[in-house]
């Protein structure tokens, strides 16, 4: 284990959602390049805390890259310099002795600052709740291999349900689009013979929920390259296939009801 000493952090500190933000400068003298990045923030707090600062606040849960919440630009990219790594899976060995790391909270208008690090991510919420529940039978439990799943389709299925939901996607795409994180959310149920009753509705649904609060996707591939679950694009295909397909089934639906 060896030290990483004299760690500048420029960090972005905004006291509540409608206050002007600035960034602020800090020295972490000496740190085990072993610490996570987050260890690193706990680290600079325990200081400002000591020195009878405020602490930056930041978002964090699991610490094991599942549950979605942390959530920071690293020097200009989303869970920074590490691909396929969330913030809380970085670790300082990433950086050099006498760095200096920009941290700043996620950029986008959809994500507004709740303090400091911190945003509001509610939107992604509102896109899942209006994709609504799946029907399943009720009963005894059936047996898994009861329902045929081919192989190559339950893994696409597993690598859509990958996605933490924390929004990398959306802070990397220069037009704030939540396409991936959608897609993501729609293709891991309309893969599996489970999701197929809702199919059409779900995507309907969500697609025109993600429209009302995100930017439009212009095929940049930022997300996927942030992604820490490393998502592929491809579900986007899938997903706008079947919006598409969506527009003309509820149609024929309405019309009969
Ligand atoms: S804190 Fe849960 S994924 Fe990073």
């Amino acid at each position: 284990m060896s030290h990483l000493s004299d760690i500048k952090l420029k960090i972005w500190r905004q006291a509540g959602p409608d206050q002007g933000g600035r960034f602020e400068s800090y020295l972490i003298p000496s740190i085990s390049d072993e610490a996570s990045f987050l260890e690193m923030l706990d680290v600079l707090n325990e200081q400002l805390i000591n020195e009878g600062r405020e602490a930056v606040v930041f978002d964090h849960d699991c610490r094991e890259g599942i549950c979605g919440t942390c959530s920071l630009m690293i020097d200009g990219q989303a869970h920074g310099p590490q691909r396929g790594t969330a913030t809380c899976q970085l670790h300082m060995r990433k950086f050099q002795s006498g760095a200096e790391i920009v941290i700043e909270p996620w950029r986008a208008s959809a994500f507004p600052i709740i303090k400091d690090l911190m945003v509001d991510r509610a939107a992604f919420d509102r896109i899942v709740e209006s994709g609504g529940f799946i029907t399943a039978e009720t009963g005894g439990a059936p047996d898994a291999n009861l329902i045929p799943i081919p192989k190559p389709v339950a893994d696409a299925s597993m690598d859509a349900a990958a996605c933490i939901g924390c929004g990398a996607c959306v802070a990397a795409c220069p037009n704030g689009a939540a396409n991936l994180f959608t897609a993501a959310k729609v293709a891991h149920l309309s893969l599996l013979p489970q999701g197929q009753p809702e199919r059409y509705k779900r995507v309907e649904a969500m697609v025109e929920t993600m429209d009302e609060y995100f930017g439009s996707c212009t095929n940049h591939g930022e997300c996927e390259a942030a992604c820490p679950k490393e998502i592929s694009i491809d579900v986007i295909a899938l997903m706008h296939q079947d919006y598409r397909k969506a527009k003309f089934a509820n149609r024929k639906t309405l019309s009969r009801s």
